[in-house]
């Protein structure tokens, strides 16, 4: 499965060119762990739809997850120095083509989808759900209440989680029910990765201050020098992670049918970074 990842990811990027194809390639291709569309063709396969048709789905996903973390890096945003262990892109590329490569790439997911040679109704409401949640009602609001971070509660501070990071894991498993040809089971899908979204930012979360840097490869105290409210600042970090584990066990239960996107799900349990 990754290796189809891998492929599709490098013929998507043949279409480009120049620098900006260049600072595109280099945030797409760098030890990223693959999540969203790992799950994308996990449930996919769990359905019993051919996961060649989910590529250039799970290329537009990695896609727009590639732009969302080279802007979240910009100094206008979270001003990070390193991502996987590497500099960020406007660190290697200068802002002006961060900015641009960020662009390219949300653009670069829509011609993906569009290429995907799926039934036109389909590639339609594929562009719906990655549109909906990469968008101002999705991932780009969620950064929005992210930057004010003005949380008063712990649940103000998890909705803000389902926008930000389980968005694109509803992507995930929106695109794979619709590609199987299963849309009965796109809302139930969707809350469930709104669910995997919110535990998988608490463990975020707590991998910054338990591995920090060397393990993470981005700056580990960020969000303590930041003054960032987290799951840990509310909870404290022994219920931070019981309160994670305890998702990651319902997950398990919940997934029981579907043993691909179950797999996965456990792997990422015991992430690391
Ligand atoms: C990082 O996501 C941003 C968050 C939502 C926490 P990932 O941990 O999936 O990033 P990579 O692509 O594997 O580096
Ligand atoms: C990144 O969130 C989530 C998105 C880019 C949507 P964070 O800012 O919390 O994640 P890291 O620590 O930079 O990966
Ligand atoms: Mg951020
Ligand atoms: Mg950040």
């Amino acid at each position: 499965m990754i290796k189809l990842i891998e492929d599709g990811i490098e013929s998507a990027l043949s279409n480009y060119q120049g620098i900006v194809k260049d600072a595109m390639a280099y945030s797409i291709n760098s030890n990223g762990k693959r999540t969203r569309p790992k799950m994308l063709l996990s449930l996919l396969n769990d359905l019993g739809g051919n996961v060649e048709e989910g590529i250039h789905a799970a290329v537009a996903l990695e896609m727009v997850h590639t732009y969302s973390l080279v802007h979240d890096d910009l100094p206008a945003m979270d001003n990070d120095d390193f991502r996987r262990h590497k500099p960020t892109n406007h660190k290697v590329y200068g802002e002006n083509m961060a900015i641009l490569a960020g662009d390219g790439l949300l653009s670069a997911s829509m011609n993906e989808l569009i290429k995907s040679k799926l039934d036109p109704k389909i590639v339609v409401a594929l562009v719906e759900v990655l549109s909906r949640n990469a968008g101002a009602q999705g991932m780009i609001l969620g950064q929005e209440i992210d930057i004010q971070n003005d949380f008063h509660s712990f649940e103000e501070l998890t909705k803000s989680y389902q926008l930000k990071t389980g968005c694109l894991f509803a992507a995930a498993l929106e695109m794979a029910v619709l590609i199987a040809g299963r849309p009965q089971l796109q809302n139930s899908m969707r809350d469930l990765a709104y669910k995997i979204g919110i535990a998988f930012q608490y463990q975020d979360d707590i991998l910054e201050i338990e591995n920090g840097f060397e393990l993470m490869g981005k700056s580990g105290d960020s969000d303590t020098l930041k003054d960032k409210k987290t799951i840990v600042s509310f909870l404290g970090i022994d219920e931070a992670n019981k309160l994670t584990k305890d998702m990651f066990d319902d997950f398990s239960i919940e997934l029981e049918k579907y043993p691909s996107l179950k797999l996965l799900l456990n792997e990422l349990l015991n992430r690391k970074f």
